[in-house]
C-alpha cells in the first residue's frame, strides 16, 4: 500500500476515535499536529512518513482520554498491521507516541522524529489556538478562568506550562514558530489583566 493511502486510512481511523472529543483533543488537534510535524520533518530532514503517522496517532492511549489505554494501543497496532505497516514502523510509531506527552513526563524523546512530534504537539498548545484550548479545557473540567486567590485556574495554566514551552522546543523550526505564538500569549495576558 502506498504511504499516501496509508496516511489517509490513519486519518480516517483518528477521525472515528476523536471526532466527539471536547477536551481539546479533537480530530482537528490531530490534524494540526500532523501538518506541523510534516512541515518540521521536511525541514529537519527526518522521516516524514513516520512523523506524520505518529503525529496523527499521538494521543491514542492517553490515560486522560481512554478508559483502557492498553487496549486502545493494541487496537491501533492491529489497525496499522491491517494497512500494511511493517513491524519496524509500528514499533517506531509506538516508541514515538509513548514518549511525547507533556503530562506523561519531561524526558526528551530519543529520536528526531519523537522530538518533532513533541514540538508540534507543544506548538498547538500555545498561540491563539493554545489560548482557545486552555479555556475549552477549563470549561470541560469545571475550572474557573481566573481567581486572584486560586492556583487552579485556566490563567494559572499559562504560568505553570504554556509560557515555558517556547524554551522547551527541540528543533530550530519549532523554536522559530514558537516565538510569535509566545508573544501573542503574552499580549493576551497583558490585555486580560488590564480588563480584569
Ligand atoms: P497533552 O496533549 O500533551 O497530553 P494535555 O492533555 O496536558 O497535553 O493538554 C491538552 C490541552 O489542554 C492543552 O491545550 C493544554 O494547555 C490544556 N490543559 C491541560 N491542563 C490544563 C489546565 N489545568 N488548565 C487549562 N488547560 C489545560
Ligand atoms: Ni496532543
Amino acid at each position: 500500500m502506498e504511504k499516501e493511502v496509508q496516511i489517509k486510512h490513519i486519518r480516517d481511523y483518528v477521525f472515528t476515535l476523536f471526532q466527539a472529543d471536547e477536551s481539546g483533543h479533537d480530530y482537528f488537534h490531530m490534524e494540526r499536529v500532523a501538518r506541523i510535524s510534516r512541515k518540521i520533518a521536511e525541514v529537519e530532514q527526518a522521516n516524514v512518513f513516520l512523523c506524520e503517522a505518529a503525529a496523527w496517532l499521538h494521543d491514542v492511549g492517553d490515560k486522560k482520554l481512554f478508559h483502557n489505554p492498553n487496549e486502545a494501543i493494541e487496537e491501533m497496532n492491529t489497525f496499522l498491521c491491517d494497512i500494511s505497516l511493517n513491524k519496524i514502523q509500528i514499533n517506531e510509531i509506538n516508541h514515538i507516541i509513548s514518549g511525547i506527552s507533556f503530562s506523561k513526563g519531561i524526558a526528551v524523546p530519543d529520536t528526531l522524529e519523537g522530538r518533532i512530534v513533541q514540538d508540534a504537539d507543544r506548538l498547538d498548545a500555545i498561540g491563539a489556538i493554545g489560548i482557545a484550548r486552555t479555556f475549552a479545557f477549563g470549561g470541560a473540567n469545571q475550572q474557573l478562568m481566573y481567581h486572584p486567590n486560586s492556583k487552579s485556574t485556566s490563567i494559572q495554566h499559562f504560568y505553570d506550562k504554556l509560557l515555558t514551552l517556547k524554551d522547551l522546543m527541540h528543533t530550530e523550526s519549532a523554536r522559530e514558530m514558537a516565538k510569535e505564538r509566545h508573544q501573542y500569549m503574552e499580549s493576551f495576558l497583558k490585555q486580560f489583566f488590564q480588563e480584569w
